[in-house]
């Protein structure tokens, strides 16, 4: 039996702000942000957008597809959760309205967790082939103003339904697995920025790549000339082709690479930015979107969360996969989504951290949206 992804949407927020505006502001040449880190632009959630609604949107076309049964298991990734306590999950379980008999729960270890969520995914429909996990990964990716990351902030969410004999990539049970407890990147419970070492966090992402990489081989994880294409993490795509070089060097005998291994998975995350657990799984999807087919071929994922935790697995393409993609919907998205300027970019920045009832301007383009807070209680509805 062969288990996987059988189906895989994404959403993002409905604002953009380039790069460029950030860099005028800043006296910077741009080509820091377009050449240096690879980075165009990033997607902002408008008010009444957070990390449910953008699930709500990403998992939207899976459902219209698909259906809801089997479906017994949500595993939501994110580490910019909106409740201490409440899964996001089961506020998206609300919004989509599932029956009762399921099971639903938030996974948290930075980046990294949405990769735990789809090994637990496929875990569950190994005891049980007949379930179907939906697997969430939900981030706003903030940092503070005029902070060295501040250029690297974006916004998304990526839908994954795992089940039996999926439609567009089988996962082998061989993984890499990498841990050191480490200060690159945190997030202290009374901020809703994130603190980050720079320098530190890039250094640590390659040791990590390394240590997972190791592991994998040592585990019996396929030749590195057998794996076709990589989707690496990408807090910045620049960061993705640091990484491929590290794994050229050390998975190779220092023979130039015959192909360029991250070759289609860098699209979608240059125009949104870090998107925190979402990102692996959207370098997998510009892959699919907007690479060649490459159905039968082995891909490799490097998954990597702050703090520090890297994974290294594969996968094989399955046969007709192209035809499940939905071609032109996450473009169409990021098309979709409102320019704002510098000083309304600031504004909202710093309107973020709103306390208390509030109710929220009505601005988003999307199914679902946040309404506000009504006595500490989050409240969302549909249009
Ligand atoms: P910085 O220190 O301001 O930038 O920010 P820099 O001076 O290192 O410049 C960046 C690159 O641009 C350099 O290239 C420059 O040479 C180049 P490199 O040496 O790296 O090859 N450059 C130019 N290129 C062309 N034209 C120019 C120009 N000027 C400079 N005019 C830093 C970089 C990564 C520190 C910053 O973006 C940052 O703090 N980001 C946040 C942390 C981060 O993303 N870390 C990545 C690894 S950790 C991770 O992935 C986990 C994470 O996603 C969190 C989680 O797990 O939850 C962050």
């Amino acid at each position: 039996m062969s288990i996987g992804i059988h189906d895989i949407s994404a959403a993002t927020g409905s604002l953009v702000f380039p790069l460029a505006d950030l860099a005028d502001h800043q006296g910077i040449d741009v080509g820091k942000y377009h050449r240096g880190i690879g980075q165009t632009e990033m997607s902002l959630t408008t008010e009444d957008e957070d990390i449910v609604t953008m699930a709500a949107r990403a998992v939207a076309p899976i459902i219209e597809r698909h259906g809801t049964d089997g479906i017994r298991t949500i595993v939501f990734a994110t580490e910019s959760g909106v409740d201490q306590s409440k899964s996001a999950g089961v506020f998206l379980h609300g919004v989509l309205g599932l029956p009762n008999n399921v099971r639903v729960v938030e996974l948290k270890e930075a980046c990294y967790s949405a990769t735990a969520a789809l090994q637990f995914a496929l875990g569950i429909v190994a005891r049980r082939p007949g379930e179907r996990v939906l697997v969430i990964a939900s981030d706003v990716a903030r940092y503070e103003l005029e902070s060295s990351g501040e250029a690297t902030q974006g916004a998304a969410a990526v839908a994954m339904l795992v089940s039996e004999d999926p439609s567009v990539l089988e996962i082998e049970p061989v993984s890499g697995l990498w841990t050191d407890d480490v200060m690159d990147f945190w997030r202290p419970n009374d901020r809703s920025t994130a603190l980050v070492d720079g320098r530190y966090s890039v250094q640590v992402y390659l040791e990590a790549l390394e240590g997972a990489w190791n592991d994998y081989r040592e585990g019996g994880g396929a030749d590195y000339s057998t794996i076709s294409r990589v989707c690496y993490h990408q807090p910045f795509t620049r960061m993705a082709a640091k990484a491929q070089q590290r794994l050229d060097r050390i998975a190779t005998d220092g023979s130039a690479p015959e192909v360029d291994r991250l070759d289609g998975t860098t699209q979608y995350n240059a125009r949104i930015g870090n998107s925190y657990t979402a990102s692996i799984y959207l370098a997998f999807l510009s892959l699919l979107d907007n690479g060649p087919d490459l159905a039968g071929e082995r891909i490799g994922f490097f998954s990597y969360g702050s703090g520090a935790v890297g994974e290294f697995f594969a996968g094989t393409l399955v046969s007709g996969y192209k035809e499940q993609l939905r071609a032109g919907h996450l473009d169409g998205m990021l098309e979709e989504r409102r320019l704002i300027g510098y000083e309304d970019y600031r504004l909202r920045h710093i309107a973020f951290d709103r306390v208390g009832d509030f109710a929220t301007a009505d601005e988003s383009t999307g199914d679902v949206r946040f309404a506000g807070v009504t006595e500490h209680k989050r409240l969302y509805e549909r249009r």
